[in-house]
């Protein structure tokens, strides 16, 4: 096949595909330059970072296949994608488990202040007694979105002792059995944000998420709580949270990995807060993650087209 692969991925996967397809790396691009590409290509792998949009698409007329190399789909028209009768397969499984450790580590990291005490150490300051921190065991876990990642975060949760609810937005009672027989609630997304100690977003990016997180809800949220989003930058109200870390707000800190704007040269309105821990969109980029998305996307590519056989 002529595949177009828009986004780095595991490299061994590359080079799986390359030995038997033709296949154009094309990164860090315009759409203008990836438009250029297009315009014989059948496969298409992508991931964060690139739009995905309909004039794209376009001007893809061979195009028959779209894998999204993750989860996230809210930088490709999918409305477009199914009118055309493109098939489409996304990869959440691997990457959900690495964003839920990165949820963790983030609660870890802000609890005990970890990244404070590293640069004072770096200072020469030894701010041992100003450097206290607080336990995870026995606090609240709020999740916001109970899907892939936001059940591995809630297990996890269990499993340091905390209490764990969460909110989604399809309720259901066989959901809340589900979840309860894991000694895991689901409550109401108001419930969840006032009781939660730590209040992790699991959500995808869409009209009724964008800015979830804006200072009505940051007002409401408990006292002395973080907020963890490994989401979508959308999601939370940049401009309110630096209003609530800075003026007496209602937060102790939070953790942010994803961005209303991302890449290289782009400067995070949180920049300057200590209480702030900010990273690159790496929620996914665990080796082994990556390794099986690339090995899934690899399978998909290959068979794509073949009948499967009759027993
Ligand atoms: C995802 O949605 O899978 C993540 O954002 C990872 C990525 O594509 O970079």
């Amino acid at each position: 096949m002529k595949i177009i692969i828009a986004s780095p991925i595991d490299d061994q996967a590359v080079e799986k595909l390359k030995s038997k397809h033709d296949v154009v790396c094309v990164f860090n691009a315009t759409n203008e330059e990836l438009q250029k590409t297009m315009h014989d290509r059948e496969a298409l792998v992508f991931r964060s970072g690139v739009k995905i949009n309909a004039a794209l698409l376009e001007s893809a007329p061979e195009l028959k296949l779209i894998v999204r190399a993750g989860s996230g789909v809210d930088n490709i028209d999918l409305d477009y994608v199914y009118q055309r009768g493109i098939e489409f397969h996304r990869i959440p499984g691997p990457g959900a488990e690495a964003v839920a450790e990165l949820a963790f580590t983030f609660m870890l990291a802000l609890s005990r202040r970890l990244f404070e005490a590293d640069r004072s150490m770096r200072e020469a300051h030894w701010a041992k007694y100003q450097l206290s921190g607080y336990l995870i065991r026995r606090k609240v876990l709020g999740i916001v979105g109970m899907g892939d990642i936001g059940a591995h975060v809630a297990e996890m949760g269990r499993a340091w002792n905390m209490q764990v609810i969460g909110c989604v937005e399809n309720f259901s009672l066989e959901r809340v059995a589900k979840f309860h027989r894991k000694e895991i609630n689901l409550l109401g997304f108001d419930q969840v944000i006032e009781h939660s100690d730590y209040l992790c977003l699991h959500v995808p990016l869409k009209e009724n998420t964008r800015n979830l997180i804006n200072a009505g809800v940051l007002a409401r949220m408990k006292p002395g709580s973080y907020l963890i989003n490994l989401a979508r930058g959308g999601v939370v109200d940049e401009q309110a949270l630096y209003e609530s870390l800075t003026n007496g707000g209602r937060l102790r800190g939070a953790a942010l990995d994803v961005h209303k704007n991302e890449g290289e040269g782009k400067l995070s309105p949180l920049a300057d807060l200590p209480n702030v821990i900010l990273t690159p969109h790496v929620g996914a980029m665990a080796v082994d993650a990556q390794r099986e998305i690339g090995h899934i996307a690899v399978e998909l590519i290959n068979n794509f087209g073949v009948q499967p056989t009759a027993h």
